[in-house]
């Protein structure tokens, strides 16, 4: 069984971002720029959108971080979507979703420039990558994509069945692993609430992507032996035996189901991390167009 370390691999994917940046600067281009929206106070999107900040500074990009109160208008901030749209020393602009339930998150996301959306949720940028036409890749599938690539997993002609069709993760990740590429050529099934007989669809899967939300609901009777597993789950659960009285877990039962595995990501330090690295990727390719 071999980890797929997340962590790791976004720290090597951090420090190859860091030296083009030192180039791209000491030759005189532009130091690349993210901006964020975060509407609200809601604590794991403060987490992960801190998270993005700091990885900006680590790698020597420039971030501006916009907070706007939970009960912002849908004008005032389409208004901020667009301000930033107009402002040519920004690189890349992400809204942190979810929005309060008052915005209609696919309104800002198509107010958002698609040549800034490094997030790659724009319709446009979507139906460029179901054409693989270059484009941005939502960051998280980037992610699953980057480590399947750099630990040589073997995915063409595989039966990948892909558990959750959010628009974030779900439903571009069974897209992308479907496409003729490398990581892709698999035979995708992509499984979700309605399914029926689930067990048996994962009972079949060389690859499992879970993007669930439901804490180690992968259990070792849902799987085959040699199975790669990529857990998208992230759960902050009580815990006495931590100090900060939390711990993260993933909707796999790790534990219990790794012996069976041939490839697993762990929770935390599997595709979390992955997902910032792809982030700053797309923002440095958005600054060199
Ligand atoms: N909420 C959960 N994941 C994401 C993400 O990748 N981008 C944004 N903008 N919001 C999110």
């Amino acid at each position: 069984m071999i980890i797929l370390d997340g962590k790791k691999t976004a720290n090597d994917i951090k420090e190859e971002i860091a030296l083009e940046v030192t180039s791209i600067v000491s030759s005189g281009g532009k130091v690349p720029h993210l901006s964020a929206i975060l509407v609200g106070t809601d604590g794991a999107s403060e987490t992960y959108v801190n998270a993005k900040v700091k990885a900006c500074e680590k790698v020597g990009f420039k971030s501006t971080l916009i907070r706007l109160s939970e009960d912002v208008s849908q004008e005032d901030l389409l208004a901020e979507v667009e301000k930033i749209n107009k402002n040519s020393d920004i690189d890349g602009l992400i809204v942190q979703l979810p929005l309060p339930s008052h915005v209609d998150e696919m309104k800002v996301t198509e107010a958002i420039d698609p040549e800034k959306d490094v997030d790659g949720f724009h319709p446009s940028n979507i139906g460029r990558m179901v054409l693989n036409l270059p484009t941005y890749l939502p960051a998280t599938p980037a992610g699953i994509l980057e480590l399947l690539k750099r630990y040589n997993v073997e995915t063409s002609g595989k039966h990948c069945v892909v558990i959750g069709r959010s628009h974030i993760v779900g439903s571009p990740m069974s897209i992308l692993m479907g496409r003729n590429t490398n990581p892709g050529n698999c035979t995708v099934t992509l499984t979700h609430s309605r399914t029926k007989n689930l067990q048996e669809i994962t009972k079949t899967a060389d690859i499992l992507i879970v993007a669930l939300g439901r804490v180690e609901f992968i259990t070792s009777d849902m799987l085959k032996d040699g199975v790669c597993i990529i857990d998208v789950g992230i759960t902050r659960v009580k815990s006495d035996k931590t100090k900060s009285g939390w711990k993260l877990l993933g909707d796999v039962d790790f534990e219990n189901v790794k012996h069976m595995c041939s490839f697993i990501t762990p929770v935390p330090g599997g595709v979390g991390p992955m997902t910032i690295a792809m982030l700053l990727k797309n923002t440095l390719l958005s600054s060199k167009k």
